[in-house]
């Protein structure tokens, strides 16, 4: 990214699919249910264009394929044609181009038969649009109990109530992953996006189990690894060769110019767990003075108050 400071395994280049990435530090999907009646807001813009660097890889938001695919109030949507006008200016407004995150998440009960074809549909539909969108690929969300991770654990909440969060378990979770990992194998997919299942917190440091590996090793192509990683292990996991590039949630939150901080070693905001959810934009002040050069608007002191979405 830049001359002055020494290189970092996380700020080398990735050649990911057709894309040339410049650094490894990925943007999570981080819902933020600030998108009423599930279209995306102008202030999003905004919200994603902070969080741009050149070269760097976003990922959206989760976003629903369709209007029974809901289980989070104001998700974003991309399947009517609102959506798809109102996405535009905000994947326009990243240079770097991002990912999509979909997800589908049914009512709390079993699925008939014939209703399945017309689900995969929705998919199939909502993945055009969002090529018309603008974004460059969609992550098909398989985790955190919604649709298809239903389909593939053995311990799912199918109760027929009112109730609309699935869970999902497995009795036999190691093979199971593996098992998934190779299996992708035979789609041609761009990469597989996993959550290391448990980190240790040991007073301030967090410990990365790596339980991840195995499906690093069984899935051939790019990996990326994700849930709490910091600078130091995220440069580990890539010269370990545990990850091809690392996805930042909370601090990425806090710090719009994460990737630049990590080049610079610069200090971090800490992020407020009490902003992540909330339905209005928040204002918080951060210091911001490595952001000057993505920032134009911001030009006045060391440190500024500015609308973090
Ligand atoms: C506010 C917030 C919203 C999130 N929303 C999503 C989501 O929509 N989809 C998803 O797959 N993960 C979601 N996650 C999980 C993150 O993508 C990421 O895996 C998690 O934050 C762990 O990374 P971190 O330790 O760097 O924060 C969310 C996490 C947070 C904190």
């Amino acid at each position: 990214m830049s001359a002055e400071a020494p290189t970092i395994p996380l700020i080398t280049p990735y050649k990911l699919g057709n894309f040339n990435l410049s650094h490894r530090v990925v943007l999570a999907p981080l819902t933020r249910q600030r998108s009423y009646g599930n279209v995306p807001q102008p202030r999003a813009i905004l919200y994603y264009s902070q969080r741009t660097s050149k070269g760097g890889l976003l990922i959206s938001e989760v976003t629903c394929v369709s209007d029974t695919a809901q289980g989070i109030t104001d998700t974003p949507g991309i399947w009517t044609k609102e959506q798809v006008e109102e996405w535009k200016p905000i994947v326009d407004a990243v240079h770097a181009k991002e990912v999509l995150a979909l997800m589908l998440h049914t009512t709390p009960r079993r699925l008939r038969t014939d209703e399945i074809p017309l689900i995969v549909n929705d998919f199939r539909l909502a993945a055009r649009n969002s090529i018309e969108a603008g974004f460059v690929g969609v992550e098909i969300h398989g985790a955190h109990g919604f649709l298809i991770d239903q389909f593939m654990k053995d311990e799912v909440n199918d109760r027929t109530g009112n109730y609309d969060y699935s869970e999902a378990g497995d009795s036999n979770r190691k093979p199971l992953g593996l098992y998934l990992a190779e299996s992708l194998n035979k789609y041609g997919i761009a990469y597989c996006h996993m959550v290391e299942p448990r980190m240790k917190t040991v007073a301030e440091k967090v410990e990365c189990p790596h339980n991840l590996l195995p499906m690093r090793k069984a899935f051939k192509n790019t990996f990326l690894v994700a849930r709490g990683y910091d600078r130091k292990d995220g440069n580990k996991a890539i010269v370990e060769n545990h990850a091809d590039l690392v996805v930042y949630g909370r601090i990425f939150l806090a710090n719009p110019d994460l990737p630049r901080r990590f080049e610079l070693n610069a200090p971090l905001n800490k992020y407020n767990r009490d902003t992540f959810y909330i339905s209005d934009p928040v204002i918080i002040t951060l210091t911001i003075h490595f952001l000057k050069p993505l920032l134009k608007h911001h030009r006045k002191g060391p440190s500024e108050s500015f609308s973090v979405f």
